[in-house]
């Protein structure tokens, strides 16, 4: 428990997964307020209530959960709108929403690309073109990106993906350019492969045959090394960085 983000206001997507849960312990463990974006149907609106109450436990704060796709530009300016209605200012944005297309690229349709990088990229840069004027507005904030090693070194059977992941980066630094004189930071957090997930569903033998002999640190990472790093990243620790690719991937991508 700290206090690191006492009065700041914390926008999630992507949130409700499995990384997702131990950044909003953390954020709420260190006091933060918490807006949670998550997929508008009842199954992620109960799932977001049921999380709510566990944050609660940790610490006694205002959570609240906003249902809209990350892909559609009409639901996330009026989520943005909502929040700051609700809350009064935006201080930090973590852009997480995610999914995979994992089939070797010849044959990748076309729609599973499409949607891999409306997601994953469209979306992250939806959230951000709706975060920013408020973030001006106060002179202060500080946007997270969810990039991947698979942006950096690629990951096999995984274009759209990796694709995507490499876009972030890219996004990252042109809102870098366009915001760093307005007391606002743009960094990304690049995952390897974390034992929670995206990677629940892999096969035991193809991660120890496949995965765990390239990483040097020769395991996975956990939802709570990201977790650490996207606190670091939030914090005024990181004032005078921007446009930085936070690695945790146990020395896979180097
Ligand atoms: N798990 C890993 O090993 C790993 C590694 C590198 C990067 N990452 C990144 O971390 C983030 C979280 O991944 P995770 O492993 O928790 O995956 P996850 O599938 O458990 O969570 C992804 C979340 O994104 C949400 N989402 C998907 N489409 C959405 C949409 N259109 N609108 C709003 N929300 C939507 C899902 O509902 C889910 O809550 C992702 O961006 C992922 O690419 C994960």
């Amino acid at each position: 428990m700290g206090n690191r983000f006492e009065n700041k206001v914390v926008v999630l997507t992507g949130a409700v997964g499995g990384l997702g849960i131990d950044w909003l312990k953390m954020f709420a463990s260190e006091g933060a307020s918490l807006a949670i974006n998550h997929l508008d149907n009842d199954e992620f609106r109960q799932k977001t209530e049921s999380i709510i109450s566990e944050l609660q436990q940790i610490r006694v704060g205002t959570y609240r959960g906003y249902g809209a796709d990350v892909t559609s530009e009409e639901a996330i300016s009026g989520m943005f709108t909502r929040i700051r209605e609700d809350f009064g200012r935006i201080d930090v944005l973590v852009c997480g929403a995610g999914i995979m297309a994992p089939y070797t690229t010849w044959k990748l349709a076309l729609e599973k690309w499409e949607r891999t990088i409306d997601i994953n990229l469209n979306g992250t840069f939806l959230c951000t073109k709706y975060a920013i004027p408020y973030m001006k507005e106060q002179g202060y904030g500080r946007i997270i990106y969810l990039s991947s090693v698979g942006g950096l070194s690629g990951i096999k059977a995984n274009a759209a993906y990796c694709a995507s992941k490499a876009a972030v980066i890219g996004l990252m630094k042109s809102v870098v350019k366009d915001t760093a004189q307005n007391g606002i930071t743009v960094n990304c957090v690049a995952p390897g492969f974390i034992s929670a997930g995206m990677m629940d569903g892999v096969d035991a033998s193809y991660i120890d045959k496949e995965l765990i002999p390239f990483i040097p640190m020769a395991k996975m990472g956990t939802s709570q090394d990201v977790a650490n790093a996207i606190r670091f990243l939030a914090s005024d620790d990181a004032s005078y960085i921007t446009g930085e690719v936070l690695r945790v991937d146990g020395g896979y991508s180097m």
